[in-house]
C-alpha cells in the first residue's frame, strides 16, 4: 500500500514536527486535537520554525514554505481527520489509557488496512493496542525532537505488529530522510531505555556527593562526546517525564530502573527543570 496522506493526532511539540516533517517530504497531513485554538498555535510554530530553520537558513524559498503549509490541514473532528488517510500517528500525552482507548476507537472507525502508529516513547505498542481488534496494523514509530531535523526513526514491532505493516512503515520513515532502527517491543526501546539509566545513574551519583552538577555534565560531554550532560539534558526533557518513565520501567522490567530518591524529591518539590525554571541548574 502506498502512503500519500497522513493523519497525525496530538498538535503538540511531537504532532505538530511529525505534521510538519510529513508536509516537507509531500505528504497530505491532517492534523487534529482536542480543540481548535491548540491547532491554531501549531500551525504558527510550524510556520515559524519553516521560517526559521528553512527559508531564513536558504534550505527552500518563500513559496515552498507556504506549499508545505498549504498541505497541512487543521481538523478538530478525529472522523473526519481519518477518513481519505493510508496511516494515522498518535502523538498525544504519554498515558497508556488514553492511548489504550484512542487505538481501540482508531481501530473500530478506520478502515481495515490504514496503519495505527504510536510516536510513544516509552509504552508498550503490544499493550497500548491490547483493546483493539485487529493488532496487526499497530506500530511504534519513535519520532525524535525536533521530528524535522532528529535523523532517527525507532519503529517498534508490537508482539501482533505484522511484517507488511512493518515492511510500509518502514519505507514511509525511509520517504522522510530519516535512518530507521528496528526493535521488538519492550519499555523503553532501545533508545529511551539507555537515556533513563543515564541520567538516572547521574542524578544517584550527585546524590551521593560524588561530584557537582556541573562536574559530572561536564565529564559526560567531554569523555563521550556527547552534545549535552545527562543532567542539563533531564532538566530539558523534564525531571517529571524521567521519573514517569523510571516509575513505568521499574514496573516493567524491574527494581534496577527504579528512579533515584533524588529524582522523585526534586519532582515532589516542583524541581522539573526547564519547564518550572528550576532543577538540576536554575533557569
Ligand atoms: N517531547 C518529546 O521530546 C518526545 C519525543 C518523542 C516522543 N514523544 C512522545 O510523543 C507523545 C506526545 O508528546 P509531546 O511532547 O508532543 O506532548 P504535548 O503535551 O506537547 O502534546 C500532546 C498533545 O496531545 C493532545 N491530546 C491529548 N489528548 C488528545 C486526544 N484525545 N485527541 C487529540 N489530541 C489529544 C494535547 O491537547 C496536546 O496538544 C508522547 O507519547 C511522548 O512520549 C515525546
Amino acid at each position: 500500500m502506498e502512503i500519500k496522506n497522513v493523519c497525525v493526532i496530538g498538535a503538540g511539540v511531537m504532532g505538530s514536527g511529525i505534521a510538519q516533517l510529513a508536509s516537507i517530504y509531500g505528504y497530505q497531513v491532517n492534523l487534529v486535537d482536542i480543540n481548535e485554538n491548540i491547532l491554531e498555535k501549531a500551525k504558527s510554530s510550524i510556520e515559524k520554525n519553516l521560517n526559521r530553520f528553512f527559508v531564513a537558513k536558504g534550505k527552500i524559498s518563500d513559496n515552498e514554505a507556504e506549499e508545505i503549509l498549504n498541505r497541512i490541514r487543521l481538523v478538530a473532528e478525529r472522523e473526519d481527520a481519518i477518513t481519505d488517510v493510508q496511516i494515522v500517528i498518535e502523538a498525544v500525552f504519554e498515558d497508556m489509557d488514553l492511548k489504550q482507548q484512542l487505538f481501540s476507537e482508531l481501530d473500530e472507525k478506520c478502515d481495515e488496512d490504514i496503519i495505527l502508529a504510536s510516536n510513544t516513547s516509552s509504552l508498550s505498542i503490544t499493550d497500548i493496542g491490547t483493546k483493539a481488534k485487529n493488532q496487526e496494523r499497530i506500530i511504534g514509530i519513535h519520532f525524535f525532537n525536533p521530528a524535522p531535523v532528529m535523523k532517527l526513526i525507532e519503529l517498534i514491532k508490537g508482539k501482533n505488529t505484522s511484517n507488511d505493516v512493518l515492511e510500509t512503515a518502514m519505507k514511509f520513515s525511509e520517504s522522510l530522510n530519516k535512518t530507521v532502527v528496528t526493535v521488538n517491543d519492550s519499555p523503553g526501546f532501545i533508545t529511551t531505555r539507555l537515556i533513563y539509566v543515564l541520567c538516572n545513574e547521574a542524578i544517584n551519583m550527585k546524590k551521593e556527593g560524588i561530584a557537582s552538577t556541573e562536574d559530572i555534565d561536564t565529564a559526560v560531554k567531554l569523555a563521550f562526546n556527547f552534545p549535552m550532560g545527562p543532567l542539563e539534558l533531564s532538566d530539558l526533557v523534564g525531571n517529571d517525564i524521567y521519573l514517569h518513565i523510571g516509575e513505568y520501567l521499574a514496573k516493567e522490567l524491574g527494581e534496577h530502573y527504579q528512579p533515584s530518591p533524588l529524582l522523585t524529591k526534586m519532582v515532589k518539590d516542583n524541581y522539573f527543570g526547564r519547564k518550572t525554571n528550576k532543577g538540576f541548574y536554575n533557569y
